[in-house]
């Protein structure tokens, strides 16, 4: 699930391609016509849909229709990846611990939106990105993997935030195989 460049969601996909995760990125939804993660699926080959939340009169018919595309090509796992909607019990239900979320910050600090600006603004030295799986309450639920990426004096947005891109693109592979383990999907020995 995406909704804006989709450099995650590629990442994924390569991490599939080259063998580093016994996986298959078997679609793309996104909300948002046109975004860059639906440009990438088109260019790497991947199916993908647009379910657009503005035609949706509410947040669970949006959820039940991804759930049911989800369960059309029968996918072990979903991975929020940068999908910048509130998602709610209709689709963290409909696939138990099988829903992850990559969110830039080491969580429980920086919550929702805007955490990379959140963090400059706090003065820390230290923010990161984290893989978890998904509860009803926004940006929270148990931790996969989190990857830590110290804070300059000099950064910007921008700086920072592609440093803290790069972690994310190497532990989202991670936090899938993490999660599939755990699930059973895949035995330790398998990546
Ligand atoms: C990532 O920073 C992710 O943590 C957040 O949205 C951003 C998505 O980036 N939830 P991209 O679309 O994968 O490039």
């Amino acid at each position: 699930m995406a909704s804006g460049a989709g450099s995650n969601f590629e990442a994924l996909v390569h991490a599939c391609g080259d063998g580093t995760l016994p996986a298959e990125v078997a679609l793309l939804v996104v909300n948002n016509p046109g975004c860059g993660a639906q440009q990438r699926a088109e260019h790497l080959g991947v199916p993908w849909r647009l379910l657009d939340h503005r035609l949706f009169a509410s947040r669970e018919l949006l959820d039940q229709a991804l759930a049911q595309a989800f369960q059309d090509v029968q996918v072990d796992l979903v991975v929020m990846a940068g999908w910048m909607r509130i998602v709610t019990a209709e689709l963290i239900q409909a696939f138990p611990d099988r829903l992850l979320n990559i969110h830039p910050s080491l969580l429980p600090s920086f919550r929702g939106a805007r955490a990379i600006e959140q963090a400059l603004a706090a003065g820390v030295t230290l923010t990161g990105c984290t893989a978890h799986l998904v509860r009803e309450e926004v940006d929270s639920g148990p931790i996969l993997v989190q990857a830590a990426v110290p804070i300059a004096m000099d950064d910007t947005r921008e700086t920072l935030a592609q440093r803290i891109h790069h972690q994310e693109h190497r532990i989202v592979p991670l936090a899938v195989q993490l999660a599939a383990q755990r699930l059973g999907l895949l035995t330790p020995a398998q990546g």
